[in-house]
C-alpha cells in the first residue's frame, strides 16, 4: 500500500457534569491525515491545510506528527519514512476536540501504514501523547477518546488508560454550535477554583451516575434531570457572550440538556430527535446573530465509529 487516508471526528468533551472525563464523538468536522511511505526516515509534515497557517509543521511540535513519532518509537520502526499531510475540516480553539482529532488522524494513520499492529484501543496513549503537547501537559483523555473509539467514553483513569464506551441509547442527537469568538483552553482551565464544596461534588457525582444509567436505558426524564453541571459550567459561563441565553433557547425547544462543549466555546445540546435538534441549533444561532457574533451549526446523531480509514 502507497497511503493510507484516516479523518478523526470532531468531539464534545466534559458533556455537563463529566469534566474531564466523558465525551463524545459526533458526524461532519473533524481533521484527515493523508499518510504516505517515503525512503526518509521518520515522519515529515509535507503540507497543512485549512489552519490559516497557524499550526506547527515542525514534526516534535505538531499534535499529529508527534503521536506518529511516539508510536513508532514504541514499535521500535524509527528506520520507517512517513510523509503526513493535515487537512483540518473544523475550527481550532473552538472547544471541538481539534487538537485531540489531529493526534488521533496521525496515529491511525501510522498505525495502518504499519499494517494495524495495534488495535485502536492500544493506540489511546499515542493519540494522547500528541494531545498533551497540545494543551501545554495536561494528560485528558474526553477527546481523545471519542475521536479514537467513537460514541461516548468516559476516562476512568488517564494515568492508566483506563477508558470506557458508555453504552447509549439508539436516536440520540447532538447539536453543535460553534459562536466565532476565541476562549483559550489554558486560561478556561486556569481560572477554575481548586476548591469545591462537598453539596456540589455529591449532586455532581449524582447526575454523572444519573446521566450514565440513563443514556444506557433511553430514560428520557432521568437525562434530563442530570445533564447538569453545578461546578465548571457556572465558572466558565461568563467566557461565552449570552451563555445562558442561548442554553435558555436550546432548553424551550425540548433538548434533554444544553452546556459548554469542552472549554467552550462551542455549546452543545442532547436530543432524542433530529428536528428538535435542528431548532435547537437555529435558536442557538439566533442568539449569537443577535449579538452580532457568526457561528457555524453542527446536528448529527453520536458518532459510534470514531476514527476510520476513508
Ligand atoms: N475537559 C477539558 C476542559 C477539555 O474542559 O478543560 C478541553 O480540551
Amino acid at each position: 500500500m502507497s497511503g493510507v487516508k484516516v479523518f478523526a471526528p470532531a468531539t464534545v468533551s466534559n458533556v455537563c457534569c463529566g469534566f474531564d472525563i466523558l465525551g463524545y464523538a459526533i458526524h461532519g468536522p473533524g481533521d484527515e491525515v493523508v499518510a504516505t511511505r517515503t525512503d526518509k526516515p521518520g515522519i515529515h509534515i509535507t503540507k497543512i491545510t485549512g489552519d490559516k497557517g497557524k499550526l506547527p509543521r515542525e514534526t516534535m511540535k505538531n499534535t499529529a506528527g508527534l503521536a506518529g513519532m511516539r508510536l513508532l518509537e514504541h514499535l521500535g520502526k524509527t528506520d520507517v519514512g512517513i510523509n503526513m499531510e493535515i487537512r483540518k475540516k473544523m475550527p481550532f480553539g473552538s472547544g471541538m476536540g481539534s487538537s485531540a482529532a489531529s493526534a488521533v488522524a496521525g496515529v491511525v494513520a501510522v498505525n495502518h501504514l504499519l499494517g494495524n499492529p495495534l488495535t485502536k484501543w492500544e493506540l489511546l496513549p499515542f493519540a494522547s501523547a500528541g494531545e498533551q503537547l497540545a494543551s501545554g501537559g495536561s494528560i485528558h483523555l474526553d477527546n481523545v477518546a471519542p475521536s479514537l473509539l467513537g460514541g461516548m467514553t468516559l476516562n476512568r483513569d488517564n494515568d492508566t488508560f483506563d477508558v470506557h464506551r458508555v453504552y447509549l441509547m439508539n436516536g440520540l442527537y447532538t447539536t453543535l454550535v460553534y459562536p466565532h469568538v476565541e476562549v483559550l483552553t489554558v486560561e478556561a482551565r486556569e481560572m477554575l477554583s481548586p476548591q469545591t464544596s462537598l453539596k456540589q461534588m455529591i449532586a455532581q457525582t449524582a447526575n454523572l451516575g444519573g446521566l450514565i444509567i440513563g443514556l444506557s436505558k433511553g430514560d428520557l426524564a432521568l437525562i434530563r434531570r442530570s445533564l447538569k453541571d453545578v461546578i465548571i459550567e457556572p465558572q466558565r459561563a461568563g467566557l461565552i457572550p449570552g451563555f445562558y441565553e442561548v442554553q435558555a433557547a436550546a432548553m424551550d425547544c425540548g433538548v434533554l440538556g444544553c452546556s459548554i462543549s469542552g472549554s467552550g466555546p462551542s455549546i452543545f445540546a442532547l436530543s432524542d430527535n433530529s428536528l428538535i435538534a435542528e431548532q435547537a441549533g437555529e435558536a442557538m444561532q439566533a442568539v449569537f446573530t443577535r449579538q452580532g457574533i457568526e457561528s457555524n451549526v453542527y446536528v448529527s446523531l453520536i458518532n459510534q465509529d470514531g476514527a476510520v480509514v476513508c
